[in-house]
């Protein structure tokens, strides 16, 4: 089957929330962005018409693109952007992949507006791993500047100061009522007691863990990032910006109205929506009566991140094998981290960059896609490294060698091999956890854990049976996290943290797939009307 989509981009004059209006890029006029309903194996065909006066391009964030680099949306890596005035057709296949994901413009800071949820159901006929839902929802969580959110990016890198924070967190737009707009609604979820729904939970946020609860309820996780989980009983679940996360709730007999609460990681400001069990007809006079208390800056946040990350496990049944790769070919230790360069507008003289192994990405004019497949040389070079450049110096402090290194660095994986990574993150201001999300694949989250990772006794405790499978994982401030993955998707692969502002400062590498023998193997030719830089 192929399902056609056709998008406008625009830049809208006025669109006001917080009771304030500003002009604002959207697809299809709408905030959230319209919702994309496929199957399974389905093909999709995505015009995208840009009618704002920005570039842009679209990504699908979870969509492996076998094959299809090209789609993959992702601005100076896989393509040059689609110009104001210009066309471009997204054309790619679902294949194998079925779950909740999302879509968001992949350049400069344009996804805070434009980006929506791409709904992929099973084949038909194919039931869920789990009961029947009586019904599946769309949250989709997001944040919401008052100002100019590009201006608020280059204000940062010009002065070398941390970006303003959102002014608020939405739920499928709305921000609930707020001290400094009480007329704000809050998002309403009408449940009826005693059914089940599936929860589509998407984090679209730019910047923001969120913490997602539902007062005197249950959740049980049945799906991350568009794979199948072993069902998971919790009360809390973290979802970092990038990651998505399917929930059955049972809606309990209570009748009355809850809150379903959505807080940042180390600050208190909630995004709310209500809860409203209806019985009978629909009661809109929600009033909200429990605040659910989440979990704040302190032991526990770590212990949600640790639960709902790595305390997951895969289905591994027979109808959804786990195969992680056992025989390693490339072993790479990423240290990830925030770091100091000169800069001589910067009010301090220096700005905050973020690195892979001290190398800052520095962005290309041609993207690398081409670039490989063109043979174009110049663009970037090989030697990504696959160890850090500075001694890996991490005891718990901040690394006594802030220093990184500007560079356009990949690393080359050969067609079919398998790949380790253990990413380490080095704490430099605070404890931030890192959200690294890979384009092109899957990966098993083989482990994690506190501290220095330690290579001689941390890989026996792996989980190599049923680690659950991810594009988007936490590296915890100041630990770490191994993944593995078969490099089978001929293509260049964008690896890079999902908090904006970390990817903005560098913190980003691309790996270069090479195409193999067999006649499935290699990347298609490009589209004709790919975009030229
Ligand atoms: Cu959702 Cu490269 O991003
Ligand atoms: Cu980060």
């Amino acid at each position: 089957a192929s399902v056609d989509c056709l998008v406008r981009m625009y830049k809208l004059d006025n669109t006001t929330k917080l009771c304030s209006t500003k002009p604002i890029v959207t697809v299809n006029g709408m905030f959230p962005g319209p919702r994309l309903i496929a199957r399974e194996d389905d093909t999709l065909l995505v015009k995208v018409i840009n009618h704002a006066d920005y570039n842009v391009t679209i990504h699908w964030h979870g969509v492996k693109q076998f094959r299809t680099g090209w789609a993959d949306g992702a601005a100076y890596i896989t393509q040059c952007p689609i110009q104001p005035g210009q066309t471009y057709v997204y054309n790619f296949t679902l294949s194998g992949q079925r779950g909740t994901l999302f879509y968001h413009a992949h350049i400069l800071w344009l996804r805070a507006t434009v980006h929506g949820a791409l709904v992929i159901l099973p084949k038909r006929g194919v039931p869920y791993p789990f009961p029947k839902p009586h019904k599946e929802k769309v949250i989709l969580l997001a944040e919401w500047w008052k100002s100019d959110v590009e201006a608020v990016i280059n204000q940062a890198l010009q002065t070398g100061l941390i970006p303003n924070r959102s002014d608020v967190q939405t739920i499928n737009g709305y921000p609930g009522p707020v001290s400094s707009c009480p007329s704000e609604r809050a998002y309403t979820l009408h449940v009826e007691p005693g059914k089940t729904y599936m929860l589509r939970v998407i984090n679209a946020a730019l910047n923001e863990f969120f913490y997602f609860k539902i007062a005197g309820h249950e959740l049980i996780v049945v799906e991350v990032d568009a794979s199948y989980t072993k069902p998971y009983k919790t009360e809390t679940v973290l979802i970092a910006p990038g990651q998505t996360t399917n929930l059955l709730l049972t809606a309990s007999l209570t009748t009355g109205n809850f809150m379903v609460a959505a807080s940042r990681l180390n600050r208190n400001i909630t995004a709310t929506g209500t809860l409203n069990c209806i019985i009978g007809s629909h009661d809109d006079t929600a009033t909200i009566v429990t605040i659910p208390i989440v979990a704040s800056e302190n032991a526990s946040t770590q212990l949600v991140d640790k639960v709902t990350d790595h305390a997951l496990r895969s289905l591994n049944s027979k109808e959804y094998p786990t195969t992680v790769p056992l025989k390693i070919d490339h072993s790479l230790f990423f240290t990830i981290g925030l770091g100091m360069m000169p800069c001589s507008t910067c009010v301090i003289g220096n700005r905050a960059v973020a690195h892979i192994n001290n190398v800052t990405f520095d962005e290309p004019s041609v993207s690398l896609l081409q670039a490989h497949f063109y043979n174009i040389k110049g663009v970037y070079t090989d030697d990504f490294p696959a160890k850090p450049l500075n001694k890996f110096n991490y005891t718990g402090e901040q690394p006594k060698n802030p220093h990184t290194m500007k560079g356009t660095r990949v690393y080359r994986l050969p067609y079919n091999s398998t790949v380790q990574i253990v990413l380490q993150d080095t704490v430099m201001f605070s404890g931030e956890s890192h959200p690294l999300h890979l384009h092109g694949f899957n990966f098993f989250a083989v482990g994690s854990g506190l501290g220095n990772f330690n290579p001689k006794k941390d890989p026996k405790k792996f989980n190599l049976v049923d680690p659950v499978e991810r594009n988007t994982i936490s590296v915890p401030a100041g630990g770490w996290t191994a993944i593995r993955f078969r490099a089978n998707n001929p293509g260049v692969w964008f690896m890079h943290c999902h908090l904006e502002v970390h990817k903005t400062w560098g913190m980003r590498m691309a790996f270069v797939v090479d195409n193999g023998n067999g006649p499935n193997e290699s990347i298609l030719p490009p589209p004709t009307d790919l975009p030229e830089c």
